[in-house]
């Protein structure tokens, strides 16, 4: 039993993911979030701790289940909230994958009281949260470092983009524009795009199947 447990690829690997939405209070019962399910997150960290990974899951709210000892789930509901929790775990993991789908911006002001229907129209000014993944970039050692880009339109070039200007190892591109891809699907087709540009894309696939290929891609480059 030993030898099989030493063969597993991500023995001695602590690995940091993010996943799900965020949400952003308006007011006390209100508040600004999307549609992620947190599916991707939850099967990236099933396949690295099936792989012998120590695995800190940071998840928005979802309803996502992983029971898994190799895993300890963290939950958050605000971009703030997963900011402070990722950089408590960032120092000592080797691989940070950052999937959720944090909220841009929130509100500038939360109010105290519940917001009263009175005025035909009403604003609400929102202010840019923090970006996450672009904030471990800029004080990343030697983790291995992965993004997610969600684009509709000049995909490559965006993601590639993204990848730069966040200094990430590794950035997925998710592609909204086939049916079955996305939020509300089991399903993804993504590419993967690597910091010595190699770009590898695949076919549709269920989630499950490329959160294996892209612990296997990650593997690859990290024994490179
Ligand atoms: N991300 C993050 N913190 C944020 C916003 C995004 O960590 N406040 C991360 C996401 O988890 C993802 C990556 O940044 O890994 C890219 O997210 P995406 O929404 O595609 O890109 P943005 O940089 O937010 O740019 P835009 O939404 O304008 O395309
Ligand atoms: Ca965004």
């Amino acid at each position: 039993e030993q030898d099989i447990l030493n063969q597993l690829p991500l023995k001695n690997k602590h690995v940091l993911i993010t996943a799900g939405p965020t949400y952003e209070a308006i007011d006390p019962v209100r508040f600004i979030g999307n549609h992620s399910s947190g599916k991707m997150g939850f099967e990236i960290a099933r396949t690295a701790a099936n792989l012998g990974a120590k695995v800190t899951l940071i998840s928005g709210p979802t309803q996502q289940k992983l029971a898994h000892k190799s895993v300890e789930i963290v939950p958050v509901i605000s971009a703030q909230e997963m900011y402070d929790a990722v950089h408590a775990h960032f120092k000592d993991c080797d691989i940070a994958i950052l999937s959720a789908a944090v909220a841009d911006y929130k509100p500038k002001d939360v109010a105290t009281q519940k917001i009263k229907k009175k005025t035909s129209t009403l604003s609400i000014d929102l202010i840019k949260t923090k970006d996450i993944l672009a904030s471990l970039g800029a004080i990343k050692t030697s983790q291995f470092l992965v993004g997610f880009a969600l684009e509709t339109q000049n995909e490559l070039e965006n993601a590639k983009g993204k990848l730069k200007k966040k200094n990430l190892d590794l950035i997925v591109l998710n592609s909204l524009q086939d049916k079955g891809a996305g939020f509300k699907t089991e399903t993804n087709k993504v590419t993967f795009i690597a910091k010595d540009t190699t770009v590898t894309a695949f076919d549709l696939k269920l989630k499950s199947e490329v959160a294996v290929d892209l612990i296997n891609e990650i593997i690859k480059k990290i024994d490179a």
